[in-house]
């Protein structure tokens, strides 16, 4: 009987673990400690909300205290984390709340776990979810392994960098048995319009601006979520101690290309005319800082336990756009903020 911690459950990512989990493990039992920031939405995980094995805990990672008594209450076999200040620009405007969250956060976890499971670390299992960004920026050529050295350059890559420096350290000095990997650019359902791909969904759909950085040369190397959380779940059960993986999706696009090719399948979905929506792209002022290129390597994986991605960005693309359309109530109650009343609605009628 394994009871794991999944934190941030209730954002883009974390939710679609916690379904993974919930739903191929009824034997677990999975606990999705959430904050509900402005990134926390329940409504992300409505369809497994009354499942048997899932139970949902509001709180703070960066609150030792709070931290310390769910690992008393649950005595949890292991950690997924995923909770984090997730947005690059957020980080430039408020860098502490990155340190906060992805730094004191990380750490009180870890210092928890460490506590609960000293007089038997066997069978346990503190895995951290982490970003390609902490290897800085790549130039046309080559490839993040990693045995790349960490160059973050932003403050939320410095805070990720710091976060996976911190759960090393532990496996090193207390051996915590930890793991760790490092993903590039997800996109698919639940993500948050504030990021590239959602954003320029909704902006479509209301025929606005579609804002293009700089002049939108940076690429990114895009994965479907859900191939993501199959890594996840691939390195959580078959993953070696101690060690590190990338997932990536060998799919890599300029910003300018993919938010073309959006702008293509958009109008086809739409039944527009051929470039309607392409003409809303709009260049604006480089974000502070602009990593120009990311790009995985993720041969270890490969061949090691064997993950490969499932989809084709084309057809993840397609679907991520028509999941956006057939949830028109999701991204309204998003972009209104009327999502962050579902937690009194749902939880404190009980
Ligand atoms: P997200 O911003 O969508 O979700 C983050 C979740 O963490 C939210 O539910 C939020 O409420 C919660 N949270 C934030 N601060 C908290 C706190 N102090 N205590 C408890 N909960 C808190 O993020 P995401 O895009 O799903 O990313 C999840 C993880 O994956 C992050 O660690 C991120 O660094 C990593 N990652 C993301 C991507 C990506 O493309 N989105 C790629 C690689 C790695
Ligand atoms: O690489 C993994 C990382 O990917 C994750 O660790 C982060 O949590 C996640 O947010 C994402 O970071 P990016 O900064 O790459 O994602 P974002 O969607 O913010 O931006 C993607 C690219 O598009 C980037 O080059 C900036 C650009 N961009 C973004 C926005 C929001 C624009 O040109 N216009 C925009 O409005």
């Amino acid at each position: 009987m394994q009871t794991i911690l999944i934190t941030g459950g209730a954002g883009f990512i974390g939710s679609h673990l916690t379904r993974l989990f919930v739903t191929k493990y009824p034997d677990y039992k999975i606990v999705n400690l959430d904050a509900l920031t402005y990134a926390g939405n329940l409504m992300n995980l409505k369809d497994i909300e009354d499942s048997s094995n899932y139970t949902f805990e509001k709180g703070d990672i960066t609150v030792a205290e709070f931290v310390n008594s769910l690992f008393l209450k649950y005595a949890f076999t292991g950690v997924l984390h995923c909770a984090a200040e997730s947005h690059v620009d957020r980080s430039i405007t408020d860098p502490l709340a990155f340190v906060r969250t992805n730094v004191i956060g990380t750490v009180n976890l870890l210092q928890a776990a460490k506590n609960s499971w000293k007089d038997q670390m066997e069978g346990k299992i503190f895995y951290h979810i982490s970003t390609d960004e902490v290897y800085g920026s790549l130039g046309e050529e080559g490839f993040f392994t990693e045995e790349t050295a960490y160059d973050p350059r932003s403050p939320y890559s410095a805070s990720k960098a710091s976060s996976d420096h911190f759960v090393r350290a532990y496996h090193h000095t207390y051996k915590l048995p930890v793991k760790l990997s490092n993903c590039s650019n997800n996109y698919g359902p639940f993500h948050f319009p504030e990021k590239l791909i959602p954003l320029c969904i909704h902006n479509i759909l209301n025929k606005k601006p579609l804002p293009i950085y700089g002049k939108g040369e940076n690429v990114r190397d895009w994965l479907f979520v859900v191939d993501h959380v199959r890594a996840i779940d691939t390195i959580f059960h078959n993953g070696k101690f101690g060690e590190t993986y990338n997932i990536g999706g060998h799919n890599e696009w300029t910003n300018i290309a993919l938010v073309k090719e959006l702008c293509k399948q958009m109008d086809e979905k739409l039944g527009r005319e051929p470039g309607e929506s392409a003409a809303l792209i709009t260049y604006v002022k480089d974000r502070a800082g602009h990593d120009l290129r990311y790009a995985i390597d993720a041969t270890k994986l490969k061949d090691e336990l064997g993950w490969l991605p499932s989809l084709q960005f084309e057809e993840g693309l397609s679907k991520t756009i028509d999941w956006y359309l057939s949830n028109q109530d999701w991204l309204n109650n998003v972009t209104s903020g009327s999502y962050q009343n579902y937690y009194d609605h749902q939880y404190n009628k009980r």
